[in-house]
Parts: structure tokens; C-alpha cells; sequence
């Protein structure tokens, strides 16, 4: 762990300085850090496995993984060798490489919920096809979608409402995320228009408390699908592999119609996909979504070796029991120090929040602590671990955690 941090961040403001003129706003969507508190650099110059670098030399253990994609660890090198040597024959074409099939079939056979597949680039653009097959299977219009869960930044499920029209969102009804009596009274306002209901695996929205989902309302969501003829989607963008290997609900036996994966599916390498049962696959071949990029064969081989390494070893089991870990000695070291906290959701994607810490002052001063221990933690989104993560990387990331309580403890 670099001990020296250069906290002023010079480099880092600089290109800062230069981004202003020549980007929107510095930098756009959920990679800015202008709403971060201070110290947290903008910009990266390099990575491997557990630790990230930025512009002034510092180095981070990190627990957000590129915000999730990084499950196996920054430039895997197997992974990375599967990419270069698919590069060396062809990226991108006039079709795909024959490794969309293989991908297709792999993905089907690990995950349980999946007869057939098809790929995109972004978790949006699956969550949004899952839409789109829905309704062309339906023939109906409405979706159900839970309150401050995120499906992307498309029009539809954007959570900043500006340049999003009335339209764009008419045909979306919100519910409560694992409130049942909520779910029903959606889906008596659908009456017979509904064409899917759609769910985060389990509640993560940001700046709250996650939330497992109990599996009497994946049980009712389920119902009502079959009662109505609608889909249970899935969107496991950012719990997919994590949870389980198999789907995320996989241990809860509610089998959804599609599944949206994306981040971990690629190891940091572009790629999302939609999974489904069989009885849709004729409503998926007919609606027509695409993208320039959508088939390259370099992301499906970082796919093709990052499933089949987490058919080969348990990655989940590693990534709980180092969670798990991390979040005992936190509770440990935040009860010693007297500090109220509160940890929340799969130990593998940790949150940690402050009590009567409603501006997250508290939250933001102990990240800037971290951040100085050369630690990345982050102050109100869930984190992710990743395989390359090891028992030593928790140990230090404690140690920082010990001087960031006693200094809350101190100020507050
Ligand atoms: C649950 C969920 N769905 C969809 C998305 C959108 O994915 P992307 O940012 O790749 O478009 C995200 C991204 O964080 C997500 O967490």
C-alpha cells in the first residue's frame, strides 16, 4: 500500500482543468466524481487484479471493481490472452465470429434460467430489450418497475429526469421492491395491458440500506406473471455471478423469463447479455435491436474465459467469505470506537452507512480517511469484491478502517 499519498491530487486537477473545456460538465453519468467528496482522483492510469493507480501515483485496494465489471480482478491474464489472441484474428466484422455460438451455449448451460441468449453491449441495452421482447410477446404496453431501483439511463429508466419526456415513462408503473400488497395494487392498475414486471435481484439502490428480496414476493411476482400471461424479468446487470453462479435466484426457486446480465459477465470487457426461457425465444427473434458494436468477438472471448472461469472455481464462495471477513472486522472496529454503522445486503457487494448520517457527512469523511490509506471505498453505492481480492488486501484495507473510525469517532 502506498503510505506517501500525494492527497492534493495535482495531475489528477489538471486534466481535471482541461476536461471542463472540452467535455460536458467534466465528466458525465456515474464515473464523474463531482458529487464524491473531495479526493477522489478522476482519472486512472493503470490497474491489476486488486489494485488501481491514479495520475499522481497512488495506488488503491479497491472495492468497486470499475463500478462492478472486474470480478475476476483487474487484466486477468487469462482473460487477457484470450482477448489478444482473438484481436490477432478479427474484432469486429461483417457478422460475428463463431464464438457467439459457443458463448450462447455456455451461457445457457450455466445459467439455469436461460434455453437461449443474445448479446449487447451496456446493461441498459438489455434491460431495455427485455422490455422490448416483453411487450412483443405480450402485445401489451405496461411495465412494472420498483421505486429508486436502477435499470440504466436510458429515457425509460434514467433516475435524472431532465430531457425525458412524459412519453417516454407513461407506460411504467412503480411499486415498492419487496412489498407485496404494493406489487398487486401495480398490477390492478396495469388491469389486463401488463406485459412484464421487472427486478433488481435483490434492492440496491443507492444511498439506502440493501435489502435481500424475500422470496414470498418473488414468489407473488411470479404469480402474477403466470395469472396475467406477463414476464418476470430479471435485471442481474450488477448482481449476475456474484450472487450465483447459476442466476440470482437461483437458491430462491423463482425462475424469471428473462435475465438481463451485463458487468461481470466480460471481466471489464464490453459485453452485456439477455437470457430467456424458451417460450419467448420466437418474440426475442422478431423484434430488431442491434449495434455496431454489439457482436465483436474480443469481448465474447474475455466472456467465453471469464464464464468458464467461474464454472472452475467457486468465485462466490470466495468473494462471500472475504466479504464476510471485511464486514465482521468493521462491525468489530466501528463497536470499539463506539460508531454506529450499518452493513448491509451480500457481504460480496458491501455497503457501509453511518447512523444519523442523513447529509453523509460521516460516510464522507471516513472515505477521504480510506482514501489517504490508499483504500477505495465508496460513500453511499453498494462496492463489489472481486477473486483477485485476498485475505492480506482485507487485513490492510482494516487496518485503514481502524484509523477512519477513530478519526469519525473523534469529529462526530
Ligand atoms: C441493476 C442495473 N441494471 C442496469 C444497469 C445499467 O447498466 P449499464 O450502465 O451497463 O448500461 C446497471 C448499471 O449499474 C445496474 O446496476
Amino acid at each position: 500500500m502506498n503510505k506517501q499519498h500525494n492527497t492534493k491530487l495535482e495531475n489528477d486537477l489538471l486534466l481535471r482543468k482541461r476536461a471542463e473545456a472540452f467535455i460536458p460538465g467534466g465528466m458525465w453519468g456515474h464515473m464523474s466524481v463531482k458529487k464524491l467528496p473531495f479526493g477522489y482522483p478522476q482519472f486512472f492510469s493503470k490497474a491489476k487484479d486488486s489494485r488501481i493507480w491514479d495520475l499522481d501515483g497512488n495506488c488503491y485496494i479497491d472495492f468497486m471493481c470499475g463500478y462492478g465489471p472486474n470480478i475476476l480482478g483487474y487484466n486477468n491474464a487469462d482473460v487477457d490472452q484470450a482477448v489478444n489472441e482473438q484481436r490477432k484474428k478479427l474484432d469486429l466484422g461483417n457478422g460475428p465470429s463463431a464464438l457467439v455460438v459457443d458463448l450462447a451455449e455456455k451461457i445457457t448451460t450455466l445459467v439455469d434460467s436461460a434455453d437461449w441468449a443474445l448479446f449487447a453491449k451496456n446493461g441498459t441495452d438489455a434491460t431495455t430489450t427485455c422490455l422490448t421482447i416483453s411487450r412483443a410477446a405480450t402485445g401489451k404496453k405496461k411495465i412494472l418497475v420498483a421505486k429508486g431501483s436502477y435499470h440504466g439511463s436510458a429515457p425509460w429508466c434514467t433516475p435524472v429526469a431532465t430531457g425525458v419526456v412524459e412519453e417516454d415513462i407513461s407506460n411504467l408503473i412503480f411499486f415498492e421492491y419487496n412489498d407485496s400488497a404494493s406489487l398487486e395494487d401495480a398490477e390492478k392498475k396495469a388491469g389486463a395491458d401488463l406485459a412484464g414486471i421487472i427486478l433488481t435481484a435483490f434492492r440496491h439502490d443507492v444511498r439506502k440500506d440493501q435489502e435481500l428480496p424475500k422470496k414470498i414476493f418473488l414468489q407473488k411476482a411470479r404469480e402474477i406473471c403466470d395469472k396475467k400471461n406477463a414476464v418476470l424479468i430479471l435485471d442481474d446487470v450488477r448482481a449476475g455471478f456474484r450472487l450465483n453462479r447459476s442466476g440470482s435466484w437461483f437458491d430462491y426457486g423463482v425462475k424469471p423469463d428473462l435475465t438481463a446480465f451485463s458487468k461481470a459477465i466480460g471481466n471489464g470487457y464490453p459485453l452485456s447479455a439477455v437470457v430467456g426461457v424458451d417460450k419467448l425465444k420466437q418474440a426475442a427473434s422478431e423484434i430488431y435491436v442491434t449495434g455496431s458494436f454489439w457482436c465483436n468477438a474480443t469481448s465474447m472471448a474475455a466472456s467465453l474465459k471469464t464464464l468458464s472461469i467461474i464454472e472452475e472455481i467457486d468465485v462466490v464462495a470466495h468473494i462471500s467469505y472475504l466479504g464476510n471477513k471485511l464486514r465482521t472486522g468493521i462491525d468489530q472496529i466501528a463497536n470499539n470506537f463506539g460508531v454506529e454503522i450499518s452493513q448491509s445486503g451480500p457481504s460480496q457487494m458491501p455497503l457501509i452507512l453511518f447512523e444519523q448520517d442523513s447529509d453523509f457527512s460521516k460516510g464522507s469523511k471516513f472515505v477521504q480517511y480510506l482514501l489517504n490509506k490508499g483504500v477505495y471505498f465508496h460513500p453511499w453505492h453498494n462496492m463489489f469484491l472481486s477473486l483477485a481480492h485476498t485475505a492480506e488486501d482485507v487485513d490492510m484495507t482494516l487496518d485503514a478502517v481502524e484509523y477512519g473510525m477513530k478519526k469519525i469517532s473523534q469529529e462526530f
